[in-house]
């Protein structure tokens, strides 16, 4: 029933933690790996086309980490043929441990070449995507959908249902519409109606920023799975703590604010092509100084400094003095 043996003995959601365009590499995934408690991972998303026609075993978004297991490869598009060939190449050459369809990302040009949320207005065709995929890979095969164009109850239950009958093994749901953005909090109701009707695990995604409210989001909705994302750019070792607050225990005390960014640093090296390196330190670092109420002022400066050793040799300057509020971890700013 639970796919990569999720299902936690003491009937705790298992903790998972989202799949993020250019944050969500292997450098990141193994910082997060590496301070525990968390169940599974998400590659950022993989455009199915690329995934075809480019040569694999050069993209450095497939490349894998060490500790960052199970790790799932989610995919984009809209092609079912091109979704069969992209898993297929996948299964040749890598070792995933299953696929996630991309039926929730809501961003512009996504929307515009007929991806992600734009799926959820085409639910034959969504279907179709998921047999495809089924039928070329042995490993579960899930999706994240969000609430679709308008809360509407019924319309959600049955696209949710379509997907599960097609083959889905589990169903991440960010409960928000294509339009809403960050703007209003997610409806976690929606995430209830869906773990209270299907038949596969549900996931249940959005706003939880602390482990306070991970527990909410578990007594309320009744979800199998807990799916962080922005909080965990915040504080990679946010799976920990949730993990620790869920099981009774005390929040453990967080680790010197300069330790993560020189992790990931020494890992963005080992793991990623150098003409990389540099803005992806950067992007992560945009929400990371969020932690601090001069975050942004250190960001604009950090942001001027070449090469990652100069980045790094200012933020050990900056973070010396600074510390953590408690949770929640709430970022201010987005992009
Ligand atoms: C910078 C950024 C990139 C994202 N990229 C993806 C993506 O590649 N695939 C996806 O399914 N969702 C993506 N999302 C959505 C997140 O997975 C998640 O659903 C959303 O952030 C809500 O969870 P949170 O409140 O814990 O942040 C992205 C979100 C952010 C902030």
């Amino acid at each position: 029933m639970f796919p990569w043996g999720l299902k936690t003995p003491d009937n705790k959601p298992f903790l998972a933690l989202a799949p993020m365009a250019a944050l969500t590499h292997a450098p990141f995934r193994e910082l997060v790996a590496s301070y525990t408690g968390c169940d599974l991972f998400f590659t950022e998303m993989l455009n199915v086309r690329a995934l075809v026609f480019q040569n694999p075993e050069k993209d450095p978004y497939l490349r894998q980490a060490q500790r960052d297991r199970p790790l799932v490869a989610q995919l984009v598009g809209r092609d079912p043929e091109l979704f069969a060939q992209a898993v297929r190449r996948l299964e040749e050459r890598f070792d995933f441990a299953g696929y996630d369809l991309n039926f929730g990302c809501a961003r512009g040009v996504i929307q515009r070449y007929g991806w992600g949320v734009s799926l959820m207005k085409e639910p034959e065709l969504a279907c179709e995507i998921v047999r495809a995929v089924c039928a070329s890979t042995k490993k579960p095969v899930s999706a994240k959908i969000r609430s679709g164009w308008k809360h509407d109850r019924e319309a959600l239950l049955g696209f949710a249902r379509a997907l599960t009958e097609s083959g889905l093994s589990l169903l991440t749901i960010h409960p928000r519409t294509a339009q809403e953005g960050f703007k209003r909090p997610a409806r976690w109701e929606e995430i209830r109606w869906l773990a209270e009707e299907l038949p596969i695990p549900v996931v249940g995604n959005g706003d939880v920023f602390g482990p306070e409210e991970a527990r909410r989001m578990h007594e309320e909705t009744g979800c199998a799975g807990i799916m962080i994302g922005r909080a965990a750019l915040l504080r990679p070792w946010i799976f920990r703590d949730v993990r620790s607050y869920l099981t009774g225990g005390e929040i453990p005390p967080p680790p010197p604010p300069i330790e993560a960014p020189e992790e990931l640093a020494r890992l963005i090296r080992e793991l990623l092509p150098e003409e990389i390196q540099e803005k992806r330190f950067s992007l992560w670092l945009f929400w990371y100084l969020q932690n601090f109420s001069f975050g942004v002022h250190y960001f604009r400066e950090i942001q001027k400094i070449p090469g990652l050793e100069g980045k790094l040799a200012r933020l050990r300057e900056l973070l010396a003095k600074e510390s953590f509020r408690p949770y929640p971890a709430r970022p201010y700013l987005h992009r």
